[in-house]
């Protein structure tokens, strides 16, 4: 069943694998690896679907951020002990394909972009949750400087958050808004 590969999955199967707030730690920061993992090979498609030069940019930049995010984590597991590869981030699976299915939808371009900004914030929502609570499980095990690592990727991800608000109010959703009237 692929719910039981998830941390949550885990956390109810009868083998007890959070035993303590490092090991929640450990599975927090492997399921988000997944995710930022899925999301490298997401960004170029969603890049590619954009019509507005800004938005396809803002995807591009992101994508670069993305992978610095998945180094973050890569660093951070390494100074707990563990290694990336355990989880499977099945929730960011279920986000990517929301927005594959836009991309892949026949449509006005303005819409799209706005159904596309749509998809990428319930994502960067996403990581902000996972990105906060591994931070605060980091800072509560006296871990600041995995904290700080993951305080960096979630100043970012807050970021990507707001500039896709701006891309939306100032050109994306004015724009669908017009054909409407058309
Ligand atoms: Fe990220």
């Amino acid at each position: 069943m692929a719910a039981a590969s998830s941390w949550f999955g885990k956390m109810l199967g009868k083998t007890l694998t959070l035993g303590n707030l490092n090991d929640l730690l450990v599975q927090q920061l492997e399921d988000l690896y997944s995710a930022e993992e899925q999301l490298i090979k997401a960004l170029p498609k969603m890049a590619q679907a954009a019509s507005s030069s800004r938005l396809k940019t803002a995807f591009e930049a992101h994508l670069q951020d993305t992978m610095q995010h998945k180094q973050r984590l890569e660093k951070a597991l390494q100074g707990l002990g563990a290694k990336p590869g355990g989880e499977k981030c099945e929730a960011m699976a279920g986000l990517i394909s929301e927005g594959n299915e836009i991309a892949t939808t026949l449509g006005d371009p303005d819409v799209k972009d706005a159904a596309l900004i749509a998809a990428a914030q319930r994502v960067e929502h996403y990581e902000i949750a996972g990105y906060g609570c591994a931070r605060t499980f980091a800072r509560r095990l006296g871990r600041d400087d995995i904290a700080q690592l993951l305080q960096e990727t979630l100043q970012n991800e807050v970021e990507t958050d707001r500039l896709l608000t701006e891309i939306a109010e100032s050109s994306a959703n004015p724009a669908a808004a017009e054909i409407a009237k058309e």
